[in-house]
């Protein structure tokens, strides 16, 4: 029968027959997935493993922050903070293509790893050896979806599954794989990670790189950082979070439209707002947001964000749309 603790058992014993006594890393997203693979490897091989969180300068408003409050505070897992904004930002200009952004992402992620991993061992001086592992809290249905399962279409390339490269001087491990997210939470709080991590509405690897519809710049990460900032806010207020699987708010940067403001008129970019309603991801229905809700974040975002002149609200369903807007 599937209870939590048959699940933790089993991968325990999984983890530490892979992992030996060799050092391990896990790149923590503050996301329940990567927060709960690092927990069972924590729980398997304890300081063998070192969680490297990389701050890739496309996350959202106070998200860094969480990690290491949340995360480290419960679990007491060793952490290094990469900061590779930059980095991200020098490798994606120009980039229009989804997929390629993708790939750009996932790469720059293992360099990032990789990096760590040298440090970390460098830091140790213990002679112990080099990091042989990367945890990756990759589920079920990224498997699916990026074409790993038996006979199931390429549809994106989730950048933890896809977007390795062929000379990866990591091994794998994915305690999560056979995983639901439902599986995944309960695991996570059988684990004792903390609920506001365990009931976290997922957020992708490549972040508001894959929100921004055209280039990402700076300047544009920030102006939907603040608007997103703002519809969360205001979805978490109305009690919305347990209903919304997640709402991401898109900013279609290369489009404009004519608005107005007191007595002038402005040619400004539109978001989107895409609440959705899901058990698992592979398929969805947009939420039915009460409409006050709607009005007040469309209100809040077009007085907060100047570059923001118009609010937009996706009805479609998953499929034919994905959740995603790349
Ligand atoms: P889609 O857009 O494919 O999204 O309907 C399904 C779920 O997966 C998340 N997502 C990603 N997660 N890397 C990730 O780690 C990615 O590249 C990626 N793309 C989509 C998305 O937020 C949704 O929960």
């Amino acid at each position: 029968t599937w209870t939590p603790g048959n699940v933790i058992a089993e991968q325990v014993e999984a983890i530490r027959a892979q992992v030996g006594q060799d050092r391990v890393i896990c790149g923590l997203s503050g996301g329940v997935d990567s927060s709960v693979a690092a927990a069972l490897v924590h729980r398997a091989v304890g300081d063998q493993l070192t969680c490297v969180f990389v701050d890739h300068g496309l996350l959202r408003a106070g998200e860094a922050e969480q990690v290491e409050k949340d995360f480290v505070a419960a679990t007491g897992v060793n952490l290094k903070v990469v900061d590779a904004s930059q980095t991200f930002l020098d490798a994606l200009k120009g980039v229009t293509d989804p997929e390629t952004k993708r790939k750009i992402i996932g790469r720059e992620f293992i360099r990032a790893f990789e990096h760590a991993a040298r440090e970390i061992v460098a830091e140790a001086g213990d002679g112990a050896g080099d990091v042989k592992y990367l945890v990756q809290g990759t589920l079920y249905p990224d498997v699916v979806e990026s074409g790993g399962g038996e006979g199931a279409a390429n549809i994106k390339s989730h950048h933890n599954v896809g977007g390795l490269p062929e000379d990866l001087q990591f091994e794998l491990v994915e305690p999560l794989r056979t995983l639901f997210k439902d599986e995944v939470r309960a695991v996570g709080l059988e684990l004792g990670v903390p609920e506001q991590i365990v009931w976290r509405q997922p957020f992708p690897g490549p972040g508001l790189g894959i929100r921004i519809i055209g280039e990402v710049t700076a300047g544009r990460l920030e102006i939907l950082r603040a608007a997103d900032a703002i519809a969360r806010e205001e979805l978490s207020k109305a009690g919305l979070d347990r209903d919304i699987w997640q709402c991401p708010v898109v900013l279609l940067a290369d489009v404009r439209s004519v608005g107005v403001q007191g007595d002038g008129r402005t040619y400004g970019h539109p978001v989107v707002l895409r609440p959705v309603s899901s058990e698992d991801a592979m398929t969805a229905d947009w939420s039915r947001v009460p409409y006050d809700v709607l009005a007040t974040i469309s209100t809040r975002i077009t007085n907060a964000v100047p570059e923001i002149n118009r609010v937009v609200l996706d009805v479609t369903s998953k499929p034919p749309a994905t959740i995603e807007w790349e």
